[in-house]
């Protein structure tokens, strides 16, 4: 029996330099997309699949974070006081009930395997989703609960996994693939960012996981690997034969945000898919485009 996939944990202690001078006093989770800060997203996606409890591991200037997801007395009253209902309603509708979040402080930056060990008390015994907020994903069936039907099919760890172009392996965890199917991927081994000599295959994993409680122990070795950080993806590869292992292609398009070009393409995407947003957009593309190709 599998058990219900009802925990996540979201590192978000990461310095964000390379939006600086944007993040030098603002958290990188907070920069929105359209009208929703990264974090948003997010947590939306996880509760899409069924997720009731979030740890956000956070480090020092990540305030506004945790703020994000309180109720705001003060601006819900001026709301109210000035007749905004829509407003009001919206605020209203992604509240989250009290205590669902909580959160605990990655006191230095040890890398992601680090931040996830920082939350073994909220782990406990339970399976648990990942999700990096840098990396956003647009998709009809949110990528979280592709993940979590696919974990209720198989048992066991399922990280999201796309082909990267074979000289971008050194930015990722890549997979070595045991068999597959052309959705799921048996997975054998994982290497974190390989040169792409080194790369087992082109498959990549991207911020998106199911984890089992089974990852601590190996976690809390605390053992450096690439960058001399302590990587969620070396803990993985000691899961394997232990748990079931897999990969799944996801369905969907994923931006890098934490990378300006990335971040830029996110904010053309997710508003196209806004019907308030849609026709505007495509206007000035027409007009950008027209200049730039004739
Ligand atoms: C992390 C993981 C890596 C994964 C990537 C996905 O790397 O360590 O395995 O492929 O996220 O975005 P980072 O981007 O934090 O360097």
């Amino acid at each position: 029996m599998t058990k219900p996939l009802r925990k996540a944990v979201l590192p978000v202690a990461g310095l964000g330099t390379r939006f600086l001078p944007a993040t030098k006093a603002m958290a990188k989770e907070m920069l929105p997309v359209v009208d929703k800060p990264l974090i948003h997203y997010a947590v939306e996606e996880a509760r899409a699949a069924g997720i009731e409890q979030f740890c956000l591991v956070t480090g020092r200037g990540k305030t506004a974070i945790v703020e994000h997801f309180d109720i705001a007395f003060e601006l819900e009253a001026t709301l109210r006081g000035r007749g905004k209902q829509a407003e009001l309603r919206m605020l209203r509708e992604w509240q989250l009930p009290p205590g669902a979040m909580v959160t605990v402080r990655q006191q230095e930056p040890l890398g992601l395997g680090h931040a996830i060990w920082c939350a073994r008390a909220f782990i406990g015994d339970d399976p648990f989703a990942i999700l990096l907020p840098d990396d956003l994903i647009l998709s009809e069936t949110p990528c979280t609960m592709q993940l979590a039907n696919a974990y209720y099919e198989t048992g066991g760890c399922v990280v999201a996994v796309t082909e990267v172009p074979h000289e971008q392996t050194s930015r990722y965890g890549i997979l070595d693939i045991a068999s597959d199917d052309g959705r799921l991927v048996d997975v054998r081994g994982l290497v974190e960012k390989p040169k792409p000599e080194d790369a087992p295959s082109d498959l990549s994993i991207i911020g998106r996981y199911v984890m089992m409680p089974e990852i601590i122990p190996h976690l809390a070795r605390l053992e450096r690997g690439a960058g001399n950080e302590v990587q969620l993806t070396d803990a993985m590869a000691k899961l394997i034969g232990q748990v079931p292992f897999h990969g799944l292609r996801y369905e969907g398009r994923r931006f890098d945000c934490g990378d300006k070009i990335g971040f830029l393409e996110a904010q053309i995407a997710f508003a196209l898919k806004r019907a308030d947003m849609s026709d505007a957009v495509k206007a000035f593309l027409k007009t950008y485009c027209a200049e730039l190709f004739g």
